[in-house]
């Protein structure tokens, strides 16, 4: 599972430069029985496996983590992932990633090994190695020179607090759609100003609540207290639970600012 994916592309070339060190266990090597077996029945009644103990503290043990190594096992019931946790995460030399598999781990493991939780989302996968290969690749690419230029994630969607905005290449005109003229102006402040609205807008219309958080100018509230004037936004519709609530909180977070 991790080889593929860990030998293509981006990862492939930061393992070659020597900017990232990424190596895989399997746990059934550290299962001392005739079987190697990992999982046991639960304790107590009830369906599913539970992923034994001792290979989990012999497999960690084997890799020698520092006493500051975080060992993350990855779950549903974990601390939800973002590019803040990432950061926390690219800021330490290493990192150990626990994949849970059937229905969970024996509790000592989490009590007496695991530093960390994390979650990659609402939703319950099968086993925790997509969860750790989507970890490796968000702290990854945040590693000076993975990315090539040293700024590349610096203007990502998230690194700024905001969603990033629209973007075009060739051809200028594709299908009767021409690319924006500003784009084409070769006026660099103008370009970075809609660049900068194009984010606001797209984040006040899917995200409005990272807008409560994110840095902004005065003339970025200027702008957004005008998008906030104009309603919602009629293209993206789709219906999420609580999200009119937050646009409204943010409508009238803003409509604040313009009244002061
Ligand atoms: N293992 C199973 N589901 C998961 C999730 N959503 N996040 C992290 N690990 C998981």
């Amino acid at each position: 599972m991790f080889a593929s994916y860990f030998g293509e592309s981006m990862l492939k070339r930061a393992q070659e430069a020597g900017l990232v060190h990424i190596t895989t266990h399997n746990i059934r090597d550290y299962a001392t029985d005739k079987h190697r077996t990992t999982d046991d029945t639960t304790y107590g009644g009830g369906a599913g496996m539970v992923l034994k103990p001792e290979p989990l503290f012999a497999a960690v043990a084997a890799l020698h983590p520092t006493p500051t190594t975080p060992i993350i096992l990855l779950t549903p019931q974990g601390r939800p992932f973002s590019h803040a946790v990432a950061q926390e995460l690219a800021a330490h030399e290493e990192m150990v990633l626990v994949c849970g598999r059937y229905e969970g781990v024996d509790e000592r493991v989490r009590e007496h090994l695991i530093t960390a939780e994390i979650s990659i989302g609402d939703y319950v996968l099968t086993g925790g190695e997509l969860a750790a290969m989507v970890v490796v690749d968000a702290v990854a690419r945040l590693i000076p020179g993975v990315l090539g230029a040293e700024t590349a994630a610096d203007d990502d969607s998230y690194a700024t607090g905001l969603l990033e905005g629209a973007q075009y290449t060739r051809p200028e005109i594709f299908q009767g759609w021409a690319v924006p003229a500003v784009l084409r102006s070769g006026h660099g402040a103008n370009i970075g100003r809609w660049r900068r609205e194009q984010a606001l807008r797209r984040t006040w219309q899917r995200r409005p609540e990272l807008l409560l958080t994110a840095v902004l100018t005065e003339e970025d509230k200027r702008f957004l207290a005008v998008l906030a004037g104009e309603g919602g936004s009629e293209k993206w519709k789709v219906k999420v639970k609580g999200e009119k609530c937050r646009r409204l909180l943010t409508y009238f977070y803003f409509s604040l600012l313009t009244f002061y």
